[in-house]
């Protein structure tokens, strides 16, 4: 299984970004427990994070064809981009969208994802470990083809 990691804008500074909210560990810790999961399930993981709405489309359509699904955390993109839902929907692939926070417990406009009706499934305010379930369970659709998770994109 491959699998594209997706990282948006401001993820880059995890670790010392609003520590109560999305925690202390980095970009690059939880990239380290992904792949120490993914190895230990025979998956391989391809990493991007960009600040840039246009590269992070760039990348889902250079991608796509070379992954079997998508573990996404948009970021704020999760809430405005229609460019990025677009692109996701383009792909064909199935994704499971994590958040760090629980973002239901935050400011109403967090309440709202314009990806969440396509993803399999939305895990949200685990910290860290939001992007090791998504994973799990992105891991475990995937090997029952699809028999888990109600989304459209599964
Ligand atoms: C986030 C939640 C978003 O609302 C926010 O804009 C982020 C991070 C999270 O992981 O909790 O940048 O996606």
């Amino acid at each position: 299984m491959r699998i594209g990691v997706l990282n948006g804008p401001n993820l880059n500074l995890l670790g010392h970004r609003e520590p109560l909210h999305y925690g202390t560990r980095t970009l690059a810790d939880i990239e380290a427990l992904l792949l120490a999961r993914a190895e230990a399930n025979g998956a391989e993981l391809t990493f991007f994070q960009s600040n840039d709405e246009g590269e992070i489309v760039d990348w889902v359509q250079a991608t796509g064809d070379r992954v079997d699904a998508w573990l996404v955390n948009a970021a704020a993109l999760t809430h405005t981009s229609v460019a990025l839902r677009d692109a996701l929907a383009g792909s064909d692939r199935p994704f499971v969208e994590v958040h760090l926070s629980n973002v239901f417990a935050r400011e109403p406009f967090r309440h709202t994802s314009l990806l969440s009706d396509l993803a399999i499934g939305v895990i949200a305010g685990f910290r860290a470990s939001s992007y090791l379930f998504g994973l799990e369970a992105l891991l475990r659709h995937l090997a029952t083809g699809g028999e888990t998770g109600t989304g459209k994109a599964g």
